[in-house]
């Protein structure tokens, strides 16, 4: 099977974050390529996790499918015969991107971080417990850790280019992308989540928070670009093992973090990069947790073409 670790397309490279290379294709169109990178503790890892880019792009894809009448959004196509009929430049390249290849609507992208919580955990729990708050407002008394929150909390954060992403309060948002256009990116988040959250309950995976990023394409229209509803810009946990009151198990992280953590715990590793070796157990449980993840949602094997 081929893994990736970075792409090699003869497209204009433009960018490349922890897990995704993108390539502009035109002033009209991008090439997002999902890589087999992963990152835990926000240290990238030297081995690549088979199927995982192609994981990504195909749930991302599932989801634009799904949410088609819900919100516009960037996906052109993530067929690899498809994105090699319109950017012929690829032709000799299509097990590259076979998967993991999604061809998008390029856009000015709203520099927010729309994060929305369905249930609290994470760096909201640690919040909440310390001060009874969530990005500065308070939440009812008494929630216990991991309790749903009903309605969702809205929860923007800049996009920082290096290190963690800053929360910011709705009004600093408004200050930075204008009052309506504030209420449209929480509006469509609303939209989006609670839409995706009941399919994905319903197939036993609980999305418990995720993240969206919203652009304006060549008409001025606001869409839904990047991924979307991924374990990666999500929490996935397993409906059949959630209980209220403690926290959860990653969906498909844990055999990540509970080797690292063994690792850190026995002084092997320091918490930063460089990371350790990877046996090559984790590798393929780590795997096995992300093609499950598709399975589950969609209720198909992931076929890769
Ligand atoms: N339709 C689009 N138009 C313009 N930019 C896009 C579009 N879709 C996604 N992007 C951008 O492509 C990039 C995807 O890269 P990637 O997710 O790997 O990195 P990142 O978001 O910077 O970092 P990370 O996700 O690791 O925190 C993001 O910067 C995102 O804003
Ligand atoms: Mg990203």
């Amino acid at each position: 099977m081929t893994t990736m670790l970075t792409s090699d397309l003869p497209l204009n490279k433009i960018g490349r974050g922890k897990v995704r290379d993108i390539y502009a294709v035109d002033d009209e169109r991008l090439l997002l390529v999902t890589t087999d990178r992963i990152s835990a503790f926000d240290v990238v890892m030297d081995e690549t996790i088979p199927m995982k880019g192609a994981v990504l792009t195909q749930i991302s894809a599932w989801w634009f499918d799904q949410l088609g009448g819900v919100v516009p959004h960037h996906m052109i196509s993530a067929d690899a015969a498809e994105i090699i009929d319109a950017v012929p430049a690829l032709k000799d390249h299509r097990a590259a991107l076979a998967g993991r290849a999604m061809l998008c609507r390029r856009t000015t992208v709203f520099p927010i971080e729309c994060v929305i919580r369905g249930y609290i955990t994470g760096s909201a729990w640690k919040e909440y417990a310390a001060s009874g708050t969530l990005a500065g407002e308070t939440l009812p008394a008494g929630l216990q850790e991991s309790e749903r929150l009903a309605p969702p909390i809205f929860s923007p954060a800049t996009k920082a280019e290096t290190g963690h992403d800053e929360n910011i309060t709705i009004a600093r948002m408004r200050e930075i992308v204008g009052d309506e256009t504030a209420y449209t990116l929480e509006s469509m988040t609303r939209a989006v989540y609670t839409q995706g959250e009941a399919i994905a309950r319903e197939q036993g995976i609980i999305i418990a928070d995720t993240k969206f990023e919203f652009g304006r394409d060549a008409n001025g229209r606001i869409i839904l670009i990047d991924e979307v509803m991924t374990p990666d810009s999500s929490r996935f946990w397993a409906a059949d093992s959630y209980a209220p009151g403690r926290s959860q198990p990653s969906f498909d992280k844990q055999p990540l973090r509970d080797y690292l953590d063994a690792e850190r715990r026995a002084g092997r590793w320091n918490g930063e990069a460089p990371p350790p070796k990877l046996p090559a157990e984790v590798v393929a449980a780590t795997s096995a947790r992300y093609l499950d993840a598709y399975r589950r949602l969609t209720g198909t094997d992931l076929v890769v073409k």
